[in-house]
């Protein structure tokens, strides 16, 4: 098999297109320097459109964690009751940093492959009425489900004068996000999924209401200071050394995007989900999220038993050289995950669903083989 040819079909990190890893091979240059910082504001700036804001978007060098980390270190503090929606391992995360400095974190716990629904919120927040903030993720990416953060954001909007501050590392750049339509005052993300790079760059916008926080508090960490990055970009450049080769292929990952248009990618998105949905339904393995749930960047399977999800992935590798993720934390070694976001195109899906057919027939399940495969095209020629 050839290396180069790697099928990656994990919630991130994601393949990077051949023009964008070009990009990233660029000789390296001063980082503050004029020819930098005309790049770096530029890029800064083309990011807006995908996290819906006419606020400035901040580009730090970390993985996702440290945006996540960042928008928890700039407006709560010890002793601050916030509310986090836990819906999976990375709303968990949100929960944890918080308890890291001593914030009281409610927890709002959904079962893994649930949505947090507006109306569980809603009376969430009649328990605990003195939140300061409310934290959520957009894509659960341990279970595939997308949150319905629109909706969430209105009851915060509508009850309390708590922040909403959304996780959208899985989804952003390939899902609608409207953070100033919406009112939501914190949207981070990172680069290594719909955005098409490798890890690296965590990515940050906040609302006037956050900035209005943000600016009377004294934050809880270095490196992480928000206020820093601001009065730097008003500079056109960063507090520390940038990740200057991720920059110069952020700039191509823009050229990409534009050209596709955001309408069309999420388009693109959906389609992958709904034809990842029919051609697993097709196959008997169950969804471990609800149609109205399902996120368009990643389908988690629970084969519930019927099957050793750890063989049906070890033979995807070693056969197909197909990587799909396995589960997290008490998921591990019971469900798969098929990541679809990113440089992943509708062909994409059905190969990788031909690989899991003929990965089940060899682990000796007995599969209607092509069913799946032709489940997904049905759904792609009727969507074209
Ligand atoms: C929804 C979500 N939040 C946060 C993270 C953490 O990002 P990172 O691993 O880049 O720190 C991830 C990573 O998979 C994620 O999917």
């Amino acid at each position: 098999m050839f290396a180069e040819k790697l099928i990656l079909r994990i919630p991130g990190p994601t393949p990077i297109p051949p023009r964008v890893q070009q990009a990233m091979n660029r000789p390296m240059i001063g980082h503050r320097s004029g020819q930098f910082s005309a790049l770096f504001a530029k890029v800064a700036e083309r990011l807006k459109p995908y996290f819906g804001t006419r606020q400035d978007v901040y580009i730090l060098a970390g993985s996702g964690t440290s945006a996540l980390e960042m928008s928890v270190v700039n407006t709560v503090g010890a002793g601050d009751e916030v509310a986090v929606l836990v819906s999976g391992a990375f709303g968990e995360r949100f929960a944890k940093i918080c308890e890291r400095y001593d914030i009281v974190a409610h927890r709002l716990n959904v079962p893994w492959g649930e949505a947090v629904t507006a109306d569980l919120l809603s009376a969430f927040l009649d328990e605990h009425p003195n939140v300061k903030a409310v934290f959520a993720t957009y894509c659960e990416t341990s279970t595939g489900v997308q949150n319905p953060v629109k909706e969430l954001a209105a009851v915060v909007r509508a009850k309390t004068d708590a922040l909403f501050i959304v996780d959208a590392v899985s989804c952003l750049g390939a899902v609608p996000c409207e953070m100033d339509a919406w009112g939501i005052d914190i949207v981070v993300t990172g680069s290594q999924k719909a955005f098409m790079l490798p890890t690296g760059l965590a990515f940050l916008a906040a609302s006037e209401r956050a900035w209005n926080v943000i600016e009377n508090r004294k934050p809880l960490a270095f490196y992480l200071d928000l206020k820093a990055y601001r009065k730097s970009l008003a500079e056109q450049t960063t507090p520390y050394t940038p990740a200057v080769s991720l920059i110069f292929g952020l700039e191509e990952v823009c050229n990409m995007l534009e050209e596709e248009g955001l309408a069309n990618i999420i388009k693109r998105h959906e389609l992958m989900r709904d034809m990842t949905r029919a051609a697993m339904t097709a196959l008997g393995i169950p969804l471990m999220t609800s149609d109205e749930y399902g996120a368009p960047t990643v389908t988690s399977l629970d084969p519930k038993g019927a099957f050793d999800s750890e063989e049906l992935r070890k033979t995807l590798r070693t056969k197909h050289n197909v990587i799909v993720a396995g589960g997290q934390q008490h998921l591990k070694g019971k469900i798969f995950r098929i990541g679809h976001m990113g440089f992943c195109d509708p062909l994409d899906v059905i190969t990788v669903v031909s690989a899991i057919e003929m990965s089940l027939a060899q682990i000796g399940v007995d599969v209607p083989l092509g069913e799946g495969v032709k489940k997904a095209q049905e759904v792609l020629i009727h969507h074209v």
